[in-house]
């Protein structure tokens, strides 16, 4: 089970990209994302595609980051923080793709230093700075099974693949 937390969400400012990284999330096999702040848009909106495109991702905000690691890591959980300062994510992917539940922290504004000390892993995609979007697509890529051809049960809408246009199913 891979879980998002997402850190230092600015409502307004980062809606957009905190949307896309519960959508990343969600396509490349999350199971959902735990938001660090108050926004309620950005909760429907990712709760408005799963809906209708199925699979049973969850999305929760108003998550303290602090307590969040904390029952995780009592859980028996690994804590990943996604951090171009950070380890090569291929010099340790096969320790963390053998972990049965992770928590992969990823950040917006700074990040503060405790989850650099608390985190079982911080990992780097790359030692480049990029963004939060880019880092979990290629994380989940390498660490979730099968990434790329995970199927959405209960889906209103699919979309089938088309070598040119459009071809979508309603439910
Ligand atoms: C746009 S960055 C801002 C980071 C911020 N300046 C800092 O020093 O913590 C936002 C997030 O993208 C992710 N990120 C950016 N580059 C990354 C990389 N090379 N590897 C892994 N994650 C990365 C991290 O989770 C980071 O917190």
């Amino acid at each position: 089970m891979i879980v998002v937390l997402r850190l230092g969400h600015r409502p307004q400012r980062d809606m957009r990209v905190t949307t896309h990284v519960g959508l990343t999330a969600r396509a490349l096999g999350a199971s959902g994302m735990y938001i660090a702040a108050d926004d309620r848009g950005v909760v429907e909106s990712i709760r408005d595609v799963a809906d209708r495109f199925g699979g049973d991702f969850f999305v929760e905000d108003k998550k303290g980051w602090s307590s969040c690691i904390r029952r995780w890591k009592e859980d028996g959980g690994c804590v990943v923080h996604l951090t171009m300062f950070g380890l090569n994510l291929p010099d340790v992917e096969e320790e963390i793709r053998e972990k049965e539940k992770i928590l992969v922290v990823v950040g917006a504004e700074k990040v503060p230093g405790e989850v650099y000390e608390r985190a079982d892993y911080n990992v780097a995609v790359t030692n480049q700075p990029h963004s939060e979007i880019a880092g979990l697509a290629v994380f989940l890529d390498h660490i979730a099974p099968d990434a790329l051809h995970r199927d959405f049960p209960g889906a209103k809408v699919k979309v089938l693949p088309n070598p040119c246009g459009k071809t979508v199913e309603e439910f």
